[in-house]
């Protein structure tokens, strides 16, 4: 067992909390909070027990000094200020004076938060490649490390192992409850067991696939990701996304288990993905050469549900259709209909498919949502999570 923010007398110690505040911002406004609610328990907690706390998270991918003004983690501080109802400062740098003067003159209680650690890109990708320096500088700031960004579990960057490897270390709530929830999938799951796969790319599951068709009953496939298994199938996929260089994986695992990989039957197509666009609704052999598939059909929601209704255990990463644009929102809607009608356990991970099953209002009809996507698919295919092996065992 892993050792907790629990396990710990904070009383009067930084405490460095890295979060994972990756969330969507437009024009300075937070579009989904739901990571950033997660997080209060663990901070919370820390709070009430008299710590310094340290707030720190990576946000999208910093290439260019321009991302930098679109990445900044200033509107999560002014958003966590009113969700805590405590002030949290914002520091705008990722190491410097500035930043340990302020640390230094922190009272018990005291929160702030630390500009994205993922500036530290720009120059030789430190964040990203665990410099040993920076992790060693940032643990530098504090007397334990809390890592609480299950979103995250799965890299080895400097803000999660680095620290970690320097201080002593525990996990969040959050993380917490991740494992507890996911560890439901991977230790014997109630079967029949369903898994449904959707997102644009095979790429991101070949591994998942590969690792769980063998512990699950079946495989649902929709979103973006069909069309290369459909085109592997022989069928023509009109304009639809295709991954051509994985088209001998999805052959090779369709001859191996036809049985247990559910292709859809019949897809909703348009000649533009944009809202106010003519659809239709094709059988898979009928796809025209202009049309692209953007949401699975009807009929393959009835035999998707023939995998579903009587299902003990459910996992699903990844819409099945375009859910953001109303002509192709139904396959991913009704689904969450279909999987919240269940008495199954059903687990959804991936940012997408929690942001839809907030959109459509299943939010408090799952089990559990993770907001891990990457992390979650990694945790079921049971391989290394350097962020979460480096954590002490009590
Ligand atoms: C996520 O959104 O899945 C996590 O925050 C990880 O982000 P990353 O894929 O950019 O590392």
């Amino acid at each position: 067992m892993k050792k907790t923010i629990k396990d710990y007398n904070l009383s009067g110690k930084k405490v460095i909390i890295r979060c994972d505040f990756n969330v969507p911002i437009e024009n300075g406004v937070i579009k989904d909070e739901s990571r950033l609610k997660k997080s209060l328990k663990t901070i919370r907690y820390a709070r009430k027990n008299n710590a310094k706390v340290i707030l720190m998270s990576h946000l999208g991918r910093i290439k260019t000094e321009e991302d930098k003004q679109k990445y900044t983690l200033k509107p999560v501080a002014q958003r966590l200020s009113v969700l805590l109802r405590k002030k949290v400062k914002f520091i705008d740098e990722t190491r410097g004076k500035k930043l340990e003067d302020t640390i230094n003159n922190m009272k018990d209680k005291d929160v702030i938060l630390i500009e994205n650690t993922r500036f530290e890109d720009l120059e030789g990708k430190k964040e990203s490649n665990n410099d040993k320096e920076l992790g060693k500088y940032w643990a530098s700031l504090g007397d334990i490390f809390i890592n609480d960004a299950f979103g995250t579990i799965h890299r080895s960057h400097a803000s999660n192992l680095g620290i970690a490897s320097n201080l002593p270390n525990g996990i969040g709530f959050l993380v917490e409850k991740e494992i507890k929830e996911l560890t439901k999938l991977t230790n014997n799951p109630k079967k029949p067991y369903t898994i449904i796969l959707g997102g644009s790319k095979v790429s991101d599951k070949i591994g998942v696939i590969s690792n769980l068709i063998t512990k699950a009953d079946y495989i649902l496939i929709g979103g973006g990701m069909a069309f290369t298994f459909l085109k592997a199938a022989g069928f023509k996929i009109g304009s639809s996304i295709c991954e051509n260089e994985k088209l001998s994986f999805c052959k090779e695992i369709l001859d191996k288990y036809q049985e247990k990989l559910i292709l859809p039957i019949d897809i909703i197509t348009a000649t533009e993905m944009k809202d106010n666009v003519k659809t239709n609704e094709r059988f898979i052999n009928e796809i025209e050469e202009d049309e692209i598939g953007l949401d699975i059909g009807p009929k393959t929601l009835e035999v998707f549900k023939q995998y579903i209704y009587d299902c003990k255990t459910i996992f699903w990463n990844g819409p099945v259709g375009c859910f953001e644009l109303k002509p192709f929102e139904n396959g991913t809607k009704e689904l969450f209909k279909i999987i919240t009608n269940t008495k199954a356990y059903t687990l959804v991970g991936g940012g997408d498919t929690a942001r839809a099953a907030v959109a459509f209002d299943t939010q408090n009809k799952v089990s559990h949502i993770s907001t891990g996507g990457g992390a979650s698919l990694a945790f079921l295919e049971e391989i290394d999570l350097p962020a979460l092996a480096i954590i002490n065992e009590k």
